[in-house]
């Protein structure tokens, strides 16, 4: 249904020395209909990226976008208006993605106006049972109604126009554990009901694990694997995410110990728990638990 092949999208960072960064570096990837992808990987490993070539609100620097066997990635402006409705983004800050000024029915009524669809009040009306929100809901600002409200919303505008295809990024993760799972549960009744394809963005296995058919892992810019059971991890950095997973859920939440622990393949429970000592070896020194015999 969409697939990226070879993608690459490369960013200049700074004026005067220009810093090339490698946000998505030759990924290639296929989204099946009715499937849900999950993406997993750490911040900046260039998740937002990919979700945004793939619905072509950038891109890319190498590569192609097909959508339906189509090839979208030179479409110009005035062709891609007309798959724009297809293609969805719930985006990573809802709070930035509608306009403040606006009272939500006219932020909803806006792409129905746009897109000439004719019984606006009616489509208006489905989309907000859909997602259960109240009509009342209508006629207040967008800093009027609660984070879970506004994702409603969100999620709202983005199936108004009967997408194929939607890019959720991190859609749970500025909302409290209890919206978190209503609003995770009606992303999968939605997908049930319009029949569509998700590109799932989490940082959160728990939340991945809930959602995915498959998953893919991204680590700095590249996809290192691609499975469909999260139990059992191919690469050892999926293994160290599952790994500090387990532990910080063992632990709580404080780490007293090893600066290092977050992004240190060989992290054990000790390591968080404690500071670790310094040892020598062989007349060096380190401060590490892995050389204390
Ligand atoms: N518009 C942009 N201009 C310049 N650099 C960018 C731009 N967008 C992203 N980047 C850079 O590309 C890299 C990947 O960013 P991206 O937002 O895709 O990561 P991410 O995996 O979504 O991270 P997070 O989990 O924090 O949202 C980062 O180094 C980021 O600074
Ligand atoms: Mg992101």
């Amino acid at each position: 249904m969409i697939i990226g092949k070879n993608l690459t999208k490369i960013f200049y960072h700074g004026y005067i020395r220009k810093t090339k960064i490698v946000a998505v570096n030759n990924v290639s990837l296929k989204i099946n209909e009715n499937e849900t992808v999950c993406l997993i990987g750490e911040s900046g490993s260039g998740k937002s990226t990919l979700g945004h070539l793939l619905l072509r609100l950038i891109k890319p620097d190498k590569g192609d976008i097909y959508f339906y066997n189509s090839n979208i990635t030179k479409m110009k402006e005035k062709e891609i208006r007309k798959i724009r409705k297809y293609l969805q983004l719930i985006p990573q800050h809802p709070d930035l993605s509608l306009n403040p000024r606006w009272k939500i029915k006219k932020s909803l009524l806006e792409p129905l106006i746009l897109n000439k669809i004719e019984n606006k009040d009616e489509v208006l009306r489905r989309v907000l049972y859909d997602v259960g929100i109240k009509e009342e809901l209508l006629d207040r600002y967008p800093h009027e109604v609660s984070g879970g409200e506004l994702q409603r919303v969100i999620i709202a505008r983005a199936i108004s126009l009967k997408p194929k295809f939607i890019v959720c990024d991190e859609p749970t993760s500025m909302l409290d554990i209890s919206t978190q799972a209503s609003i995770l549960n009606l992303l999968k009744k939605i997908k049930e009901e319009y029949k569509l394809s998700y590109l799932f963005i989490t940082h959160d296995l728990d939340v991945a694990k809930i959602m995915g058919d498959k998953f893919l892992v991204m680590y700095r810019g590249e996809i290192i694997e691609e499975n469909d059971n999260l139990e059992k991890p191919l690469h050892p950095y999926t293994e160290m995410l599952l790994n500090r997973k387990r532990l910080l859920e063992n632990n709580g939440n404080v780490n007293n110990g090893c600066k290092f622990f977050y992004h240190c393949p060989y992290a054990e429970e000790i390591c968080f728990k404690e500071e670790p000592p310094t040892v020598e070896v062989n007349g060096k020194k380190v401060k590490c638990f892995k050389y204390l015999k």
